[in-house]
Formats: structure tokens, sequence, C-alpha cells
């Protein structure tokens, strides 16, 4: 077959065909045919790529315009639910632990001074600024808000703008009770307006909340008390030394405040923003985000659902959660699963936000992506451009050259490869679960030593750069 179709073709048969005889004999023909032909296939594949951009952003049938339509959905319900769904745990917040008495203070039928705007921004709470009406930002900006005075704190709270924080209000403008969202860790603001006043910067962690303070101000720690089975003091030595943008997520489960060295047991919050394409989640790996969201939701924010995790039954490891039952959690009615698609759908959207022009240097950054690659070894698990790993993304503390008490509080007893985009938006706090490493030259300077990998001063403010770009 080759060699005949070659035969045809070779100049040598050219005589033998009356076509290609004729063609050679017209040259200024065959040109125009050939410039016909081409800008016949020009028209042709543009034409073809026109089509496939159209189909890329309008639907082409009925079933794309479908899954089109429920990911809006989706996703405008899940950003409600990460914001303002409570998941009916003002039973806990407020019910038990009775902290909208705390914030409102004596003046309103609560306990104390009560919690005026500047003492809650004090202690890193968030105001939304475009929750509030124009004529309350403009007061606010001519100084005719009393900003010490706890109503001031009520009303905002009434307007939705407190990040997290969802109030049920008596009809005299008391609050009735209280809940928090998924908002109040996972949220801040943009600072447009004020320090701790601005737009909504949803997914970020909210490094400057003091969720110790915060829930050592309620005036009933018992619920707490007796789950841990210890006194009010020792809860309230373990809440104060959490400190800003940690709060700890284990203590309800193994009622461990304090590590062997001392230092608090608690946990950095870390961002809810770039998890897409990540299997496990948190700091060591417990499990998707829907079996997150759904421990989050029952066992710390202590809303209303259904929960199974046999993994707490352990009784040496998790003494607190198998003697409250956190393994098999039922309610009725559950007011959290329902909620579980959406929410999730909502986070995987969050992607992390670029850091700002100017932020690093792109040159030494460029460098830095080379190394990081290469001589520094770190996309042996930060893989880019997910920057964990593609799979079970878990390593032993001895792989990562650190102690193991963090790990040992959960399940796989490993920490998970921590997906490092954004990471120029959670700078405070320090870096790694327990924010061990003050700065990025810290964290690259311990793999430095850790993996002896022989880099140089520039080397390692590269990688800082390139780190500092993601
Ligand atoms: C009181 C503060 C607080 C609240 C409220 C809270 N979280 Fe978290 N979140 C944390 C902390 C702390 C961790 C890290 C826990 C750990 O690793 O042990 C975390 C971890 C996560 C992670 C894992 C992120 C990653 O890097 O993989 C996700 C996802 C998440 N939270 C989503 C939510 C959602 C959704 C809600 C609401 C249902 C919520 N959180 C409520 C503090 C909070
Ligand atoms: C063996 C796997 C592994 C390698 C290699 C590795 N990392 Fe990590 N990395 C991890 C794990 C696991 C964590 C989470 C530690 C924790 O939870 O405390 C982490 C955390 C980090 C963090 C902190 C993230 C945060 O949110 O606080 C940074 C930054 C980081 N790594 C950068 C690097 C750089 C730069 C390199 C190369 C020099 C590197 N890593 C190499 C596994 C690895």
């Amino acid at each position: 077959m080759h060699e005949d179709r070659g035969k045809v073709n070779s100049l040598a048969d050219r005589d033998a065909n009356p076509h290609v005889a004729a063609v050679i004999a017209h040259p200024g023909k065959v040109i125009a045919v050939m410039v016909f032909i081409a800008l016949g296939l020009v028209y042709i594949t543009e034409r073809a790529r026109a089509q496939q951009r159209a189909g890329m952003t309008q639907q082409t049938n009925g079933s794309d315009r479908r899954i089109n339509s429920d990911a809006q959905r989706m996703l405008d319900e899940g950003r409600q639910i990460f914001r303002f769904d409570t998941f009916g745990d003002e039973a806990f917040w407020g019910d038990t632990l009775k902290l909208h008495r705390a914030i409102m203070g004596t003046k309103f039928g609560g306990v104390g001074a009560g919690v005026s705007p500047k003492t809650a921004l004090a202690v890193g709470l968030k105001v939304d600024m475009d929750a509030l009406p124009a004529d309350l930002v403009d007061k606010i900006k001519r100084s005719r808000v009393n900003l010490d005075d706890p109503a001031t704190t009520l009303a905002l709270i009434k307007l939705n703008s407190v990040l997290g924080v969802q109030g049920q209000f008596n009809q005299d403008g008391s609050l009735k009770s209280m809940g928090i969202t998924c908002a109040l860790c996972h949220s801040t603001v943009d600072n447009a307006f004020a320090p701790g006043i601005g737009h909504r910067l949803d997914g970020w962690a909210n490094r400057d909340l003091n969720v110790g303070a915060i829930i050592s101000l309620a005036p009933d720690l018992s619920a707490v008390t007796s789950l841990l089975r210890v006194d009010e003091t020792t809860v309230k030595k373990v809440l104060a030394a959490w400190g800003p943008g940690k709060f700890d997520a284990q203590l309800f489960l193994d009622g461990k405040g304090f590590r062997p060295d001392g230092k608090s047991a608690a946990t950095l919050i870390p961002p809810a923003f770039g998890l897409a394409g990540v299997n496990l989640h948190t700091w060591t790996g417990w499990g998707g985000i829907s079996h997150w969201n759904a421990f989050v939701a029952n066992l710390e924010m202590h809303g209303k659902g259904n929960f199974y995790d046999p993994r707490l039954n352990d009784a040496v490891k998790f003494p607190v959660a198998a003697r409250a039952g956190f393994a098999n959690v039922r309610n009725k009615p559950d007011l959290i699963t329902s909620k579980l698609p959406a929410l999730q759908l909502y986070q995987l959207s969050i992607s992390a936000p670029a850091p700002p022009s100017g932020s690093f240097n792109r040159e030494s950054a460029a460098r830095g992506e080379d190394l990081f690659s290469a001589k520094a070894k770190c996309s042996v698990c930060h893989v880019p451009p997910i920057f964990t790993e593609p799979g079970w993304n878990m390593h032993t503390p001895a792989e990562i050259g650190i102690d193991d008490f963090q790990a040992k509080r959960s399940p796989d007893e490993r920490y998970r490869t921590a997906p490092l985009r954004g990471l120029w938006t959670h700078q405070t706090g320090g870096f790694y679960h327990d924010g061990r490493f003050e700065t990025l030259l810290d964290v690259v300077n311990h793999y430095n030593n850790h993996g002896r990998l022989n880099l140089t001063e520039r080397e390692k403010r590269d990688l800082v750069e390139f780190l500092k770009s993601l």
C-alpha cells in the first residue's frame, strides 16, 4: 500500500498521471487553489475554536444547564451556611454557657460589664462593614457611635455584622441567646474601614481571634468542667493559654490542655481556602472536608446533628470523647447533615487569594521555585500546584523532624502536608500546627537542618520569597 501511494505521488510518475501533469503546467492555478484551501482550513479551525470557546461559557444542552445552576445554587447556599448557620448551637453557647448574658452586661439583664465593641474588637471579633447601613457608617466615621457601650455591640450583632456571631433577640432588644458559625474562626475582614472593620474575607484564618478569652467570658462553664471532669480554675487556665488565633479541637476528646513541655496544646486556626484537590484535612489529617465539617459542627460548635466516627471510641487515646459517646451522635431533628453538601462545595470554591503585588521579590521567588523542586526537595511532599500530596498526604513526625505530641492526638498519628497556598495571609501566629516557627525563614532553616540540604543564605531567602508568592 505504502509503496503504491509513494509511486503515484512521485515525480517519476507525473507523466503517467494526467491530473498531476495538468497542475504542473499551470503553476498560477496551483497557487490559487492552495491559497483557497489554506484559507478554508484557517476558516474551519477558527470556527471550531470559536465553537469550543462558546461551549465553555454557554450551556449547550439541558444537562449542562442543570449542572451549572445546581452548582450556583449550592455555592450560594454554602456561603450562607458558612457565614450564618449555627446548626442550633445556641443551645450550647447561649442557653448553656450563657455567653449572651456576658455580652449584654447587667444593663440589659445579663451579667458583668458587658462586651463593648472595643472589647469585641480587642478579642479579635470582626465587623462586616457591608452589613452596616450607610447612616451608621457615617455616624461611626464622625465618632458619633459609642464604641464603649455594649448596646452598640448588640446593635451590630442584630445587623448580622459581627462575623460568626448570631444573636436571637427578645422584643425589648436584649439577647435571648446566641450561637456561633464557621465564619467566627475561618473569616476575617480587609480592615477597609478601620482595624477589625471591613469587607468579609471568607476562608481566611482569623489569627487575631482569642477563642479562649471569649469562652472564658461565659458565666456558666459547668458544661465544660463536667465534660472534662476538672474544676473551673483549671478550665480557665487552659483557655487562657490558647492565645490569639488558636483553638484546641482535641481538648474535648482527650482532655489534654497542655503539652509535656508545659505549653498550650492548642493549634493554629488554618485557612479554609485553597482546599480543592486536597485529600485529608486538619493538621493531623482527621478526614475529608465533610468529615471534619460534621465533626466541628457537632462536637466543637455543639450544633444539633448526626456524627459517626468510631475511632473516637478509643478510651485510651480519647477518654473524654469515649465517655461522652462522641463516636456516634444522633439528634432529631438533624440540623447538620443536610448542610454538608453545599458547605463542602463552598469551601472547595474558595481559592487562595493571590499575594499583593510588591509583597515579594519576583526574581528571587523564581529562583526559589526552582530550589523548591530541586535542591530543597520540598515538592516531594508539597506537590505543585496543590502543594500537598495527591493521595494520602500524611507523614510521621520523624519525617518532618518534629515531636509527636499533636500527631498522637489523632487517629493516624501523623501530620498532614499543609497545602501552602495563601501563606502570606496568615503570617501572624507562626507556622506549623502550633506556630512553633515564627517566620518562614525559621521553617526553611528547620528543613535545612533536618534534611541536611546545605542551602546557602541566599537560597534560603529565595525559598522564602517563593513561599510568599504562593
Ligand atoms: C472555634 C474556631 C473554629 C470554628 C468555629 C470552626 N473551625 Fe474549622 N478549624 C479550626 C481549627 C483550630 C482547625 C484545625 C484543627 C486541627 O487541625 O486539629 C480547623 C480546621 C478546619 C478545616 C481544615 C483545613 C485544612 O487545612 O485542611 C476546615 C476545612 C474547617 N476547619 C472548616 C470549618 C467549617 C466548615 C466550620 C463550620 C462548620 C468550622 N471549621 C468551624 C477552628 C474552627
Ligand atoms: C516529608 C514531607 C515534607 C517535606 C519534604 C516538606 N514538607 Fe513542609 N510540611 C510537611 C508537613 C507534614 C507539614 C505540616 C506540619 C505541621 O502540621 O506542623 C508541613 C508544613 C510546612 C509549612 C507550614 C505551613 C503552615 O500553614 O504553617 C511550610 C511553610 C512548609 N511546610 C514549607 C516547606 C518547604 C519550604 C519545604 C522544603 C524545604 C518543605 N516544606 C518540605 C511536609 C513536608
